[in-house]
């Protein structure tokens, strides 16, 4: 299939579409209301994985604890990471917060306005830098991300795999032809990123609404259903893993820092193993107490399982155990070996960056009192 030729009066008609309907049809997002690009940057950052719905009141949020880059970069991580607890993918919250320290240290606090500079803070692609600065400052950048990607694809008639190299540099081409000269730029991104989420929908397009139905070679062709190709199917990976609840006298329950290495890194949670390869009850409650007393250097003993929940996470669907246990000896230990671990009473559970499973564990642990 022949990738469709735009000319430059196709492409001068297709800004003024897409710009004529997203003026009266485009939804009024908060971070549509700013061009202060250090909030474009929370709200993208936000956006990466997430549903518009669910960042709107986190974004609010974040943006009231932390209006400035330098109130973010001054901030403890913790709490930047509390404000993030529920959105997921926490690497997202600790590279924001290193950039900005970095733009606190090295920019005097004022979010970078050249290209360079913003794509070399960490966390921000190709996509993130040209979203901050079209949408901000009008510069001349091309964004493709998921939404612009399927409606790029559909108005080049792009029916490759779209992960190829090739595949992608045309999109990225397309997203360039389509910017004006001189101005407007941030405008069309902003429009087309809307038709593509709004419009272009994966599955049934709303091709008789589409503002650039005229121009699109998909819809003449009748083949949105196979442009883009349909990606394969994801597999998703397994798992069973328990924490477990133990308290002390004071009822303050013992948690543990997530290590750098670990899914949830600089969260708290409860004492976690992974049990997938254990068979049986008995074979789970005698691995538990060896991987406790390796980790945790302290003798335990296992109680019974008090709770499940399945949870996912990128890929993996991981079911959920949650075991009372009680240590042997006394209860007033503080080191764990070498594990980063605190006796949190009920109170703090509620202000402490928990990792969002041992947040669901928690919420049901205080349904019980
Ligand atoms: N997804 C990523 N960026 C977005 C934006 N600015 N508006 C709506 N959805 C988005």
């Amino acid at each position: 299939m022949t990738l469709k030729a735009w000319t430059p009066s196709e492409l001068r008609s297709l800004r003024k579409r897409a710009t004529a309907w997203y003026d009266s049809f485009g939804r009024d997002l908060p971070w549509r209301r700013t061009r202060d690009p250090y909030a474009i940057w929370i709200s993208e950052i936000m956006l990466q994985q997430t549903q518009v719905a669910t960042v709107i009141p986190y974004y609010e949020r974040f943006l009231k604890s932390f209006p400035t880059v330098g109130s973010l970069a001054n901030a403890p991580l913790d709490q930047v990471l509390q404000h993030w607890a529920g959105l997921g993918y926490y690497r997202r919250a600790r590279q924001l917060h290193s950039a900005a320290q970095r733009i606190e240290k090295e920019c005097a606090g004022i979010f970078p306005t050249d290209w360079q500079t913003v794509h070399a803070l960490p966390g921000i692609g190709r996509y993130t830098a040209g979203a901050i600065l079209s949408f901000a400052t009008d510069q001349r950048l091309p964004i493709v991300e998921a939404n612009t990607q399927r409606l790029y694809a559909r108005l080049l008639h792009l029916d490759d795999d779209l992960s190829m190299q090739s595949a992608q540099s045309a999109l990225w081409q397309f997203a360039e032809s389509v910017l004006p000269t001189r101005h407007g730029s941030g405008h069309v991104n902003q429009a087309l990123m809307e038709i593509g989420s709004q419009i272009c929908l994966p599955k049934e397009p709303a091709c008789l609404i589409c503002p650039l139905r005229p121009l699109c070679p998909t819809f003449k062709s009748g083949l949105q259903a196979r442009i883009p190709r349909p990606k394969q199917k994801k597999s998703y990976t397994d798992l069973q893993e328990a924490v477990l609840l133990i308290h002390d006298r004071e009822h303050r329950w013992l948690m543990r820092r997530s290590s750098e290495r670990e899914r949830w890194a600089g969260l708290w949670d409860f004492p976690r193993f992974d049990i997938t390869h254990c068979e049986s009850e008995l074979l789970v409650r005698s691995n538990l107490k060896q991987q406790f007393e390796n980790a945790y250097e302290c003798a335990i003993e296992i109680g019974e399982v008090m709770h499940q929940l399945k949870h996912a996470v990128t890929r993996y669907r991981i079911l959920l155990l949650s075991f009372r246990a009680h240590l042997y000896g006394t209860r007033k230990r503080s080191r764990f070996g070498k594990m980063e671990t605190q006796w949190v009473s009920e109170s703090q559970l509620d202000q402490i960056a928990l990792c969002a499973s041992a947040k669901k564990v928690w919420q049901w642990l205080k349904r019980q009192h």
